[in-house]
């Protein structure tokens, strides 16, 4: 067999520019008559050392990066094809601090495979999660979810089996699992890197799903902005339906289970479960009043369950390996692992998944190595644009659901999006008012009027108008009605940035004062 060497095709090393190192590499081996496999596979998630490629040799795969096509001769001459020394060496991947510290469960094989090989797949566990749901009762396929603690990765940290559970109980001649890869959160990419580096995980997550409610078909809504995903996702359900792993007799079942993808329509709020419903259906995502729950009647009125692309690709680790293999690890109530994405000003980004429990101070200052600029970490913002941001002094705060509650912030989709001591902080809390009147769906009051007129009362503050005490009453006076009388978390939530801005960094609500006014 000739030599392998993997170079990423996630939508991550090709902006970076993995498709040229790929075309250098294949030119500079043809060119010394040199027999070698380019494997093209998803991204580790050390997006700092992107395009990163790895040499398999006798000592196991050796990582170079981050390499560029100019790269690629100097790195043939020192021998890369026998893992050969040079400045771009960075040895076993497995031994980098950064994957070293991590617990990959979901994306134990992202990286690692060639996303489109079966082969691959099966060879690496693939499979062995639905074979299991197969062998087994939809009640014992729920009863697993739920004991091992899994909670929505899209943000609201609700019990999956307790979901699949209230679909399995509600009658319904024809049942969807959708699953929400809008992915909208600003600072999060783990859902594309998971369906880009190992869609069939995602596949095989619902196809357990459908079998456990009792749907035999699925959607997966992805966002338009991720061309390269719904590549593979389209070309990974049609190699699995050749091959039998969906279909009308799912691994040789009398379960039937298929599946289709649908592009986003573009706005933030359409990630929100019953406005993505409405999307699906063909209408304007705005979002539904609950009740009825999308568990009771979703999809053109049917029991539907809608799950992050996180939550579902979960499950069949679970179904493999049992409830308490994934219970097992975590902090809290918030049981197993989180896919955690560090971005921002950073000087390490990527994806790190962990067990919940380690503090936001060892992931910003240990794993992330602090901020890409080199100056100071301000602020954390935790948690998609809805999140709240976090000084340093919060630091001590372990990454897990009611741990940040508690602290008023939310983790989210796990996004850690870090900035410098150079943040104005009353400019990103204009920014959260203004994002929420943009991407408002106009079907309440409190968010389609309370986000417009909060942005015009930090405008009035920030240009020195009226009394500071008053206008900062009448923002937290917002505040509260969003909150409280909004429909759904995208009015509910924008007080978390906004008024953690303020409680946490006051000074800048004198210093940026006029700079609305200068800008
Ligand atoms: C404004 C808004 C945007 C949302 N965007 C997403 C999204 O992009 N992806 C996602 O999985 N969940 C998103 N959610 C959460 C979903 O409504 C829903 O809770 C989730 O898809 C359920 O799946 P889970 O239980 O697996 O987390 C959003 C919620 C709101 C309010
Ligand atoms: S809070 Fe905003 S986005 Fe949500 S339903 Fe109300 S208007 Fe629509």
């Amino acid at each position: 067999m000739p030599p392998r060497i993997f170079v990423p095709r996630d939508a991550g090393a090709l902006a970076v520019g993995a498709e040229a190192v790929a075309r250098a590499l294949r030119a500079g081996v043809e060119r010394r008559g040199v027999a070698v496999e380019i494997v093209r596979t998803g991204s580790r998630g050390l997006y700092w050392l992107e395009p990163m490629l790895e040499v398999e040799t006798a000592a196991g795969r050796i990582a170079y990066g981050p390499v560029q096509a100019g790269d690629v001769e100097p790195l043939l001459e020192a021998g890369l094809l026998a893992g050969g020394e040079h400045a771009l060496r960075l040895g076993v991947p497995e031994e980098i601090p950064f994957l070293k510290r991590q617990t990959r469960l979901t994306f134990a094989r992202c990286g690692l495979v060639d996303p489109l090989s079966l082969e691959d797949y099966a060879a690496q566990g693939g499979w062995r999660g639905l074979s299991r749901a197969l062998a087994a009762n939809p009640t014992e396929i729920v009863e697993t979810v739920v004991r091992s603690g899994l909670r929505g990765r899209g943000g609201a940290g609700f019990p999956t089996g307790i979901k699949w559970r209230t679909a399995l109980e509600a009658a319904g001649a024809r049942k969807f699992v959708v699953c929400n890869a809008d992915e909208g959160d600003s600072g999060t990419f783990a859902d594309r890197m998971l369906m880009e580096g190992d869609p069939f995980s995602l596949i095989e997550g619902m196809a357990i799903a459908g079998i456990a409610i009792g749907a035999a078909e699925g959607y997966v809504y992805i966002r338009s902005e991720y061309p390269h995903a719904i590549e593979v996702m389209r070309s990974a359900i049609a190699l699995a339906r050749r091959a039998g792993c969906l279909g009308r007799t799912v691994l040789g079942s009398p379960h039937a289970f298929d599946l289709e993808v649908r592009v986003g329509a573009g706005a933030y709020v359409c990630g929100e479960e019953t406005a993505l419903l409405e999307s699906l259906e063909g209408r304007r995502g705005q979002v539904r009043a609950r009740p009825p729950l999308p568990a009771h009647r979703g999809l053109f009125g049917c029991p539907t369950i809608v799950n992050n692309v996180l939550s579902l690709a979960a499950v069949p680790f679970i179904l493999a390996e049992g409830a308490a293999a994934y219970a097992d690890l975590g902090f809290g109530r918030s049981r197993g692992t989180m896919p955690i994405q560090l971005a921002g000003n950073v000087r390490r980004g990527g994806l790190f998944e962990t067990a919940f429990g380690l503090t936001l101070g060892e992931l910003v200052d240990e794993v992330a190595g602090g901020t890409a600029s080199g100056r100071p970490v301000r602020a954390v913002q935790v948690g998609g644009p809805l999140g709240a941001y976090f000084p340093r002094a919060l630091f001590d705060t372990p990454f897990d659901y009611e741990a940040f509650a508690a602290r008023d912030g939310l983790i989210g989709h796990g996004g850690v999006v870090i900035f410098d001591d150079s943040v104005d902080m009353a400019r990103q809390a204009r920014f959260a008012m203004e994002f929420c009147a943009l991407e408002s769906c106009g079907k309440c009051t409190p968010c389609r009027i309370g986000s417009i007129r909060g942005t015009e009362v930090i405008d009035r503050l920030l240009r020195g108008e009226g009394d500071r005490a008053g206008q900062l009453a009448l923002i937290a006076d917002l505040c509260e009605t969003l909150k409280f009388g909004s429909l759904c978390a995208l009015g509910g939530f924008t007080p978390y940035p906004v008024m953690s801005a303020i409680r946490h960094f006051p000074e800048d609500f004198e210093a940026s004062r006029g700079a609305v006014a200068a800008r």
